[in-house]
């Protein structure tokens, strides 16, 4: 598994030239736009020389006519925008749609360095690819609402990861009502898998659908057992595995993954995937991408001065984006912003303690030496297209599928899947990990 995940290719940004082959019919539509437009200027200005001297001055009043207007659309295009919080298609035209991303300036999107700059083999040809033949296995889930566990997009991504690597074993801890469990199923056909839960998928049956698979070794209800406790040892030999490279992990626990990662990296596991990785000053336990989040990362450290650029831009994104924080969210006693406001969360928030800032430095250095591989899932598509109104996207890699790409979107299927689905996203992550 090892050899198929890693490639040499150095750290560059997720999508490559594949994207630009997959967007190609944006581009001609564009470019058939273009000339339209040129050919209508021609022809009026032909219009307007034949009419002789009095031509330029009706062209003048004309020009003037047609500037006045979009001034006035403009204004109102904006005024519409600011009234209606979080409708993201409105919010797309107010900030342009290259301003999505680009408005958030130098703050941009953090993440964690690897040991040798190693990243994933698949490319995000692979992933759109991936994306057309999942569309279809997700519109046939047992679970349609899966409020409080995964939507979409991190479906999408469990499902790819498990599916490339092809591991012998698949360990998940948090299942809630199964559908991750149903995921990971769809993934691999034959695998076994081990579920960790406090309570049994099969409890939920009682009141709706839920997901139990045949195939799962189930530590959950009185069985439950926390991944940091199991005897993993005696599981792997009675799945007869020999080689910790060919098990995959999915956590959807809510544990601090610092803690999770000591606990996985002990047993000698290496493939891990983390579906909440929490973006700074948000979420219910310390994340990865919480850790890495330092100043010498592009895209990491914050300020807390209020009259920075940063709080402007915050405060500013934080009227379109329900997640958005400001710099009086993001910062604690003592301008405090790592973690969230300084605290290092674990267990569903149920613990919550201070950290120093020295302390959260030290964690990003260890997961440093640890870390082979670090691969956030893109967002499936940009929020013109899914309606998310929750993640702001400039705090995200770019979407798989651009804003803009509608023809791309729809002929992949995701126009039929309804919107709160694309709401969940909280950049899950893939990582390879190994002792120095
Ligand atoms: C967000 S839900 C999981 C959603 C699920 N993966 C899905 O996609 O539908 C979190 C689950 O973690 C479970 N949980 C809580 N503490 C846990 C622990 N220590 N180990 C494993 N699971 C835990 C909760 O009971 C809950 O079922």
């Amino acid at each position: 598994m090892l050899e198929r995940v890693l490639s040499l290719r150095r750290a560059a940004p997720p999508h490559g030239d594949e994207e630009a082959e997959n967007n190609d019919d944006g581009a001609a539509d564009e470019s058939k736009t273009k000339k339209q437009q040129l050919l209508l200027t021609t022809r009026a200005f032909n219009y307007f020389t034949r009419m002789g001297p009095i031509g330029p001055c009706l062209a003048f009043l004309l020009l003037a006519f047609l500037a006045l207007l979009s001034l006035l659309l403009f204004h109102s295009h904006s005024f519409v925008c600011v009234s209606s919080y979080y409708d993201p298609v409105y919010r797309s035209r107010f900030f342009g749609l290259d301003g999505l991303e680009s408005d958030f300036g130098s703050l941009g999107v953090p993440w964690c360095r690897s040991k040798h700059g190693k990243t994933v083999e698949w490319t995000s040809k692979d992933l759109l690819n991936g994306l057309e033949e999942f569309v279809p296995i997700y519109e046939a889930r047992p679970i349609k609402n899966n409020m409080y566990g995964m939507g979409f997009d991190h479906s999408f991504g469990l499902w790819f990861i498990a599916r490339w690597l092809k591991p012998d074993l698949m360990i998940e801890s948090g299942a809630f009502k199964g559908h991750s469990t149903w995921v990971l199923r769809q993934a691999m056909p034959d695998i076994p898998i081990v579920s960790l839960s406090p309570r049994h998928p099969e409890k939920y049956l009682k009141k709706g659908p839920a997901y139990v698979d045949e195939n799962c070794t189930y530590f959950a209800g009185k069985d439950f057992v926390d991944f940091g406790n199991v005897d993993w040892g005696s599981v792997m030999k009675k799945h007869g595995i020999t080689d910790l490279n060919r098990v995959l992990i999915f956590f959807d626990d809510h544990q601090n993954e610092l803690k999770r990662i000591k606990q996985a990296l002990k047993v000698g596991f290496q493939h891990l995937v983390f579906e909440d990785n929490y973006d700074t000053g948000t979420g219910d336990h310390y994340s990865l991408r919480q850790i890495c989040d330092q100043s010498y990362i592009r895209g990491g450290g914050h300020s807390c001065f209020k009259d920075s650029d940063e709080a402007r831009i915050r405060s500013k994104r934080k009227k379109f984006w329900e997640k958005g924080t400001d710099i009086e969210e993001l910062c604690g006693p003592g301008e405090a912003w790592w973690g969230v406001r300084g605290y290092m969360r674990d267990n569903f928030n149920h613990s919550n303690k201070p950290i120093s800032h020295a302390e959260h430095f030290q964690n990003s250095r260890f997961l440093e030496s640890i870390l082979d591989v670090y691969w956030e899932l893109p967002p499936v598509a940009g929020p013109s297209l899914t309606h998310q109104t929750r993640y702001d996207p400039a705090r995200a890699t770019s979407p798989l599928v651009e804003d803009g790409r509608y023809g791309l979107y729809q002929r992949l299927g995701l126009t039929r899947l309804e919107t709160s689905t694309f709401n969940g996203y909280t950049q899950m992550v893939y990582v390879q990990i190994s002792k120095e």
